[in-house]
């Protein structure tokens, strides 16, 4: 049974056709990166995955369940968790207080049904845990507006990991990150539990070969390629459209 699977997948705004029927399917604990130009339609798949947004037509399942049109808080109990492609933090609180809210956030949604809420110095002990695990620990006590832009994604990724999520998507957790930073956030994703299954939006080729089992790349709303990075280097539409855009860029 595929962790994920998206099945012809489309959804227009107005009459923009974000994604034109996407078929996608992942193994449990497989990576796979999402390539593709600005506009393709990688943020939009991702929202009707993490259900911020319900797919025009199509359908989406998790783990074999249909959640095509589940409310997000229902897919996050399912396992769902996601980072935004726009910092999505409480920037006048502290790293660990950021923490503290993620994790009473994920207690609610997972552990409602099975067992009583821990008390609060149980929350806490998991915050600084999430801290400590991903080196943030030193971090704790500052103001988020205060850390690199670099040490607010790896924030989120960490907020996003308080559930511990089946599913984890990372929409460009590396955008806008210097080199020494993008290092930091590939080590990260890299030390992520081999069993988590990973989907993540990178526009830098050699970034999403570090870390991904497996690439797709999408343009105006379809995925025009799929494979391993032999594959994805060798194909000649995609070649074209990465060309194209360095050259717009420069
Ligand atoms: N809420 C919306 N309303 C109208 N059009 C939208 C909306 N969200 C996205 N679009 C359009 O859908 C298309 C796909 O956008 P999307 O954000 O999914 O692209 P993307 O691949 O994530 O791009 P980027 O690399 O710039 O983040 C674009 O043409 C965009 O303008
Ligand atoms: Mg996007």
């Amino acid at each position: 049974m595929s962790a994920l699977e998206v099945q012809n997948a489309a959804k227009n705004f107005g009459g923009v056709h974000a994604l034109r029927g996407v078929s996608l399917s992942l193994e449990e604990g497989e990576r796979m990166v999402l390539l593709g130009p600005n506009g393709a339609g990688k943020t939009t798949l991702f929202h009707t995955i993490s259900g911020n947004i319900i797919a025009t037509s199509g359908s989406i399942k998790l783990f074999g369940a249909d959640i095509t049109r589940l409310a997000p808080d229902a897919r996050a109990r399912l396992g769902v968790a996601r980072t935004f492609q726009i910092t999505n933090l409480f920037a006048n609180l502290t790293v660990l207080e950021n923490i503290l809210l993620a994790v009473c956030g994920a207690d609610k949604l997972t552990f409602r049904f099975i067992r009583p809420l821990e008390g609060y110095s149980g929350i806490q002990a998991r915050a600084r845990g999430l801290l400590d695990t991903w080196g943030l620990s030193a971090a704790g006590d500052t103001l988020v507006r205060n850390l690199s832009y670099g040490e607010q994604r790896q924030v989120e990724v960490v907020m996003a990991l308080s559930g511990e999520p089946r599913l984890l998507l990372l929409d460009e957790p590396t955008a806008g990150l210097s080199p020494a930073e993008t290092l930091r956030v590939v080590e990260m994703v890299r030390k992520l539990p081999r069993g988590m299954t990973i989907l993540m939006i990178e526009h830098d080729m050699d970034v999403a070969f570090e870390i991904a089992d497996r690439i797709a790349v999408m343009h105006q709303g379809r995925i025009i390629a799929e494979g391993d990075e032999i594959a994805i280097r060798g194909n000649k539409e995609v070649s074209d459209i990465y060309l194209g855009v360095e050259e717009t860029d420069a």
